[in-house]
């Protein structure tokens, strides 16, 4: 029989972003999400990454305000991840940063944690103010530092089923040759 642990994972993750109001227990599994935002491949192995694990529930806050809309469920997280960069160390830091984010999210739905992708790179805060302004704000992180993503998580309060495999866009499959 073919092991399927990886696809399990894909099957099950969904976005979540309604929370229990509940502290991680135990305290590892944020260690465990940081032993894998650290595993994560990076082009040439320049690891341009910086994370902040942010469990503070006054900087979630104050985090859940970055976008106009999109994030304002972070208040209701555990935890927030923001992962951001050096620009000055790879020129391809973005993709450094979403691989880093998605491998984020999949090691926690392995752990059975919800979680969410809020997207900070391009997005605003205001009309005047880029959402990673505001973000390096509220952390006080210097100005070479570009922010991708933060990845909420918490313990799952929805449910939300898998996507039907009949669903899947196929046709997306351009060639098999
Ligand atoms: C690059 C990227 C950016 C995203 N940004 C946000 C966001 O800012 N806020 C949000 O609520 N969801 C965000 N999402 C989650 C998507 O809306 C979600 O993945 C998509 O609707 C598919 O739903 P699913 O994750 O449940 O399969 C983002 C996802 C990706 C991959």
């Amino acid at each position: 029989m073919v092991k399927k642990i990886m696809l399990d994972i894909l099957r099950k993750r969904r976005s979540i972003r309604i929370y229990k109001a509940k502290a991680f227990e135990p305290e590892e599994l944020v260690e465990q999400l940081k032993e894998a935002a650290l595993r994560s491949p990076t082009s040439r192995n320049f690891r341009p990454w910086r994370f902040l694990f942010i469990t503070d529930s006054a900087k979630l806050e104050a985090l859940s305000r970055a976008k106009i809309s999109g994030s304002s469920f972070l208040r209701g997280a555990s935890l927030g991840v923001v992962v951001c960069a050096d620009e000055n160390e790879s020129d391809v830091w973005i993709e450094d940063c979403s691989i880093a984010s998605i491998i984020l999210q999949l090691t926690g739905q392995s752990l059975g944690l919800g979680s969410c992708w809020i997207q900070i790179r391009k997005r605003m805060h205001s009309e005047s103010q880029t959402s990673e302004d505001y973000v390096k704000g509220v952390l006080g992180l210097p100005a070479n530092m570009k922010v991708e993503s933060i990845i909420s998580f918490g313990y799952p309060d929805e449910e939300k089923p898998p996507i039907p495999k009949a669903q899947l866009e196929y046709n997306k499959i351009l060639s098999t040759e």
